[in-house]
């Protein structure tokens, strides 16, 4: 369905956990977040039944997140049920790869769309102090078997200033060497984000042409996502972009989110005021919450307004939205 800005809404996003495996530097404190009770965790079937909702209101994507979405136990059985909600068209799911071999059967088996897998560096040292729990060579071999599977894969990273910025031609090869897409996410002022320098789209598109050649914009749509995508000379897959700040795209957002607690956000730093989970909890019957949502997303805000400034720093220890099961 359209919003009163006439954006079509066709994508959900869904944090299945607030939890994390890792302590990603600039998402979560070292000693993590305080962890969301259970009993105020969406169940399975509360989940599922809002997809079958957000179906009915012309919502045909839906994204798997967390936290890890993979640390949930029974996640691919999710997976399996809400591909089979009728005008649900695909499920994908973002991780950050630790669990990848573990689970990837079960997802394969579940009929999972594509897998996006974060990873900000290629050297193993750093990987782990950056993750300060992560083991490269899990999260690689996990993106190795997801490709042999041929599962569409999507890698997500974020270039900052004095940290990896200088592996991006090598992260970018990549998607020279294998058919994967390869990302840059701008790294958004949230929380301990806000404590790093991003490298920005226009220098990072400047060094790989330098590298690479000429890259090509792909107009057709590659997800269905906020990403602009390039064709490079010999690539077999794709390089993507992601800069909310740089080159906002709320005029083309087509998405909702949800919080593992059932919270409705209708735009990344927008706080929503509706619990979903708290109105089925309270009764509302499927046609009520369907129209909920229909009245919802015709609400949503024109666009994310980051205040630049005013945003929490890692001086006064906010931790990032990510850890806090509300992953962007
Ligand atoms: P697909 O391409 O369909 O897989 O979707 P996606 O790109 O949204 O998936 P992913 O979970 O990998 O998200 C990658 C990044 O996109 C996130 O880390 C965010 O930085 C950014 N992002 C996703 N949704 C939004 C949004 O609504 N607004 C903004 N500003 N950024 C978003
Ligand atoms: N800004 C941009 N991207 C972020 N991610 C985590 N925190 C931020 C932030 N502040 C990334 C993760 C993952 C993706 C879902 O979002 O690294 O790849
Ligand atoms: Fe890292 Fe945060 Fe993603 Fe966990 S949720 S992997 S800590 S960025």
């Amino acid at each position: 369905m359209k919003d009163q800005y006439q954006r079509v809404v066709d994508y959900i996003r869904i944090s299945v956990t607030d939890r994390c495996n890792y302590r990603c530097q600039y998402c979560m404190p070292r000693e993590g977040v305080e962890p969301m009770p259970h009993s105020e965790v969406m169940t399975y079937d509360e989940i599922l039944r809002l997809v079958k909702a957000a179906a009915g209101a012309g919502i045909t994507k839906v994204k798997i997140t967390g936290g890890e979405p993979l640390v949930r136990k029974g996640v691919c059985g999710l997976i399996r049920n809400i591909r089979l909600v009728p005008g649900i068209e695909s499920v994908t799911v973002t991780t950050n790869g630790a669990l990848l071999c573990r689970f990837l059967p079960e997802l394969a088996a579940a009929g999972v769309s594509g897998i996006n897998i974060s990873l900000d560096t290629l050297d193993k040292d750093k990987f782990h102090r950056l993750t300060r729990r992560g083991e490269f060579s899990e999260v690689w071999e996990g993106i190795r078997q997801t490709i042999l599977a041929g599962i569409p894969v999507k890698v997500n990273c974020v270039p900052m200033v004095g940290i990896n910025e200088d592996e991006l031609v090598d992260m970018a090869a990549l998607a020279w060497k294998y058919p994967i897409t390869v990302r840059f996410i701008e790294m958004m002022p949230i929380g301990l984000g806000s404590g790093y320098t991003a490298v920005t789209q226009d220098e990072i598109k400047k060094l790989l042409e330098a590298q690479f050649g000429y890259m090509e914009l792909v107009k057709e749509s590659v997800g269905n996502g906020p990403a602009v995508y390039y064709q490079l000379p010999e690539f077999r897959g794709k390089i993507g972009f992601i800069s909310a700040l740089s080159r906002k795209f709320c005029r083309s957002c087509n998405r909702i989110r949800v919080k593992a607690d059932g919270t409705l956000k209708l735009c990344l730093n927008y706080e929503g005021h509706i619990n979903l989970k708290q109105e089925m909890r309270n009764g509302i019957d499927d046609r009520e919450l369907q129209q909920l949502l229909q009245d919802c997303i015709y609400m949503k805000p024109k666009c994310h307004d980051f205040p630049s400034r005013a945003w929490p720093t890692a001086e006064n220890g906010v931790p990032g939205i990510f850890g806090n099961g509300n992953s962007p």
